[in-house]
């Protein structure tokens, strides 16, 4: 790998995933023209979440990272940011409590449209077009037109990006996010729910703090640490034209840094050593994550390593994977002991939703509620038994009430699927099933605590 790194130093590696536009020159304007937008996040934001990644990696933190597979041009309104937001926050409290542990709260979201995809076209009826590679990209309709990239549907994710960031940092820190409202939720989910018996153990416990805490004569509404949040923004970094042109350098540190997002991924797809997305990431000051699944080999896991977190900075890398629930133990506890022996310090986050796709009988992708739960349940035994921390999860989420998973508490059946599929890629759990969800892993976070009890430094927000 060579030295010297610029932005567009990618440019130079063979990449993955990364469509042709036909049209050379009119990719070459919207990148230009994106290049003078402003950034869509600080890089001290990005600085402040590798802090608290840092204490993920430490044990003191628990990251929650939640949203859709892909953000669509169609699905962009206030109620659907609302929603997830609404969702997101209600399982971190969950998690906050069960834990005793500070969750950090970050969406799959404002930037997440690029998509891989296992064939770069796709046959129906016997006619072969070009697979959508998300919104970003081109469109969803099955037609020539419509599948042929377009550069500038990266001015309207830009600016849709925008859009959403400005709703959710304005619901972050405008009241909407009290911990009093969320828990008041809460209450109106589980008078709905199915399991609600099961669950009410905890939220009681959770309604006994907060009364403790007004009797105490703390006013939950004007405690800046319970009356707002912090939400950061995530994505995938697929499109790597349109993530040069926002690589900015900050003028405090002269560091770049991608502004298109708080944190940045590479997919299982494109993390090749020699190939453009690494060469990308290793240049970013950001915190990042790359995504483990079934081929990635331990001694290749190092290397990349290597590239990616030089320095050893806890906080700057996330280790997110996604073997499937059959497949898990056979994989992820030789990655653990590789990263353990080197001494490398990374946040361990499980995404139990891409190794657990199927085909339901019915044709739909689906994925099935307790395979999920069950590579999650295995990622925090392995990791109890190696030593280390089960850092958090990485789910494809809602706030609507879609039918997409099977299972869950409402026990969603094939059937059910052709309700409401409304997913342009991978299947998401509704909000009722993320909820469900939170609760499940607050079981496992309250017996990971069990078994090691340490104090936990105070912290702003909940
Ligand atoms: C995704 O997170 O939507 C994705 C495509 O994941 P992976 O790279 O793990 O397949
Ligand atoms: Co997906």
């Amino acid at each position: 790998m060579s030295e010297r790194w610029t932005p567009d130093s990618w440019r130079t590696k063979p990449v993955q995933q990364i469509p042709v536009y036909p049209d050379a020159k009119a990719l070459g304007e919207v990148e230009a023209q994106l290049a003078a937008f402003p950034p869509l996040v600080f890089a001290g934001e990005a600085r402040n979440l590798k802090k608290v990644l840092a204490r993920v990696a430490n044990g003191e933190a628990f990251l929650l990272q939640g949203g859709d597979c892909a953000e669509s041009f169609a699905e962009h309104g206030a109620n659907n940011i609302r929603d997830f937001f609404r969702v997101l926050l209600q399982m971190a409290v969950v998690l906050t409590y069960a834990g005793a542990l500070p969750v950090v709260k970050v969406g799959r979201i404002a930037g997440q449209f690029a998509k891989p995809r296992s064939s770069p076209v796709e046959k129906v009826d016997g006619v072969e077009l070009p697979s959508y590679r998300g919104d970003i990209v081109n469109d969803i309709a099955f037609s020539a037109q419509s599948r042929t990239p377009d550069p500038h549907r990266q001015l309207m994710a830009y600016r849709q990006s925008a859009a959403t960031l400005n709703l959710l940092r304005a619901f972050a820190t405008g009241g909407f996010a009290n911990l009093g409202s969320v828990h008041q939720w809460m209450l109106g989910f589980l008078k709905d729910s199915q399991q609600s018996r099961r669950y009410k153990e905890l939220a009681d416990r959770i309604s006994d703090a907060l009364n403790f805490m007004r009797a105490c004569g703390l006013n939950l509404e004007s405690h800046p640490e319970l009356r707002a949040t912090d939400i950061y923004t995530s994505h995938e970094a697929l499109l790597l034209g349109y993530e040069e042109a926002l690589t900015r350098i900050d003028s405090t540190t002269g560091d770049w840094y991608a502004t298109s997002g708080h944190f940045i991924w590479v997919g299982d797809r494109t993390r090749q050593l020699d190939h453009g997305h690494i060469e990308y990431f290793r240049g970013i000051k950001n915190p990042i994550g790359l995504k483990c699944g079934p081929s990635l080999k331990p001694d290749e896991l190092l290397k990349l390593i290597d590239v990616l977190n030089p320095d050893n900075e806890p906080g700057r890398l996330t280790l997110i994977s996604r073997f499937g629930s059959d497949k898990i133990g056979d994989y992820l506890p030789q990655l653990i002991r590789a990263v353990q022996r080197e001494g490398r310090v990374v946040v361990w986050s499980c995404d139990p939703m891409h190794g657990n796709t199927i085909t339901a009988t019915s044709g739909y992708k689906t994925r099935p509620f307790d395979r999920i739960l069950s590579e999650v349940k295995s990622f925090f035994s392995i990791h109890a038994a190696e030593g280390t921390h089960a850092g958090g999860v990485h789910l494809e989420m809602t706030g609507q009430n879609v039918t997409e998973c099977i299972g869950g508490a409402r026990a969603i059946t094939d059937e059910d699927l052709n309700d409401r599929y409304h997913t342009v890629c991978d299947p998401r759990l509704n909000a009722e099933q993320s909820i469900d969800m939170a609760f499940l892993i607050a079981e496992l976070l309250r017996h990971d605590r069990e078994g090691k009890v340490k104090p936990i430094p105070a912290v702003a927000g909940f």
